[in-house]
């Protein structure tokens, strides 16, 4: 077991339902720390180059529309096989697919407003940290 970091968002459907301290109780009590943490809105321009990687999906701009409604909060989880953790806890992307008791399963509205975004590979995640973050805002 190693001590990994991954990126995480709360995303605008659990801002807006006030659940982000519901989602992150999931996080810690699972054994994952916080380690950085900011609110944010993020811009189009933002969200479009955040998920670039879907930039030819059919759902791409409706996911920047959503990701853009609404504040959202980012942060920098760490804990051992981090990446791999929050997306136990996290649940399949599709609440209707997802396992009882992870967050997409209890708080997810849809595939689109599915709650939380988390980094798909220790690799996906250091970019994805630092698209969002300064070294000196991460305070482990
Ligand atoms: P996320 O982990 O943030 O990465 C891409 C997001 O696209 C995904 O979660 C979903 O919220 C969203 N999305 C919307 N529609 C789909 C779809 N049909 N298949 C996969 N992801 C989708």
């Amino acid at each position: 077991m190693s001590t990994e970091r991954t990126f995480s968002i709360v995303k605008p459907d659990a801002t807006r339902r006030n659940l982000t301290g519901k989602v992150i109780d999931r996080l810690e009590s699972a054994g994952l720390r916080v380690i950085a943490q900011k609110r944010i809105w993020m811009s189009t321009k933002q969200a479009e180059a955040f998920y670039a990687v879907h930039k030819a999906r059919p759902f791409f701009h409706d996911l920047v529309k959503f990701m853009t409604s609404g504040p959202v909060v980012v942060q920098v989880l760490e804990g051992a096989n981090a990446v791999a953790k929050n997306r136990e806890i996290m649940g399949a992307t599709d609440p209707a697919k997802a396992a009882p008791g992870t967050i997409r399963k209890d708080f997810a509205e849809s595939i689109e407003a599915n709650s939380v975004h988390g980094s798909d590979s220790a690799e996906n995640a250091a970019a994805e940290i630092k698209f969002f973050f300064a070294d000196t805002e991460i305070v482990g």
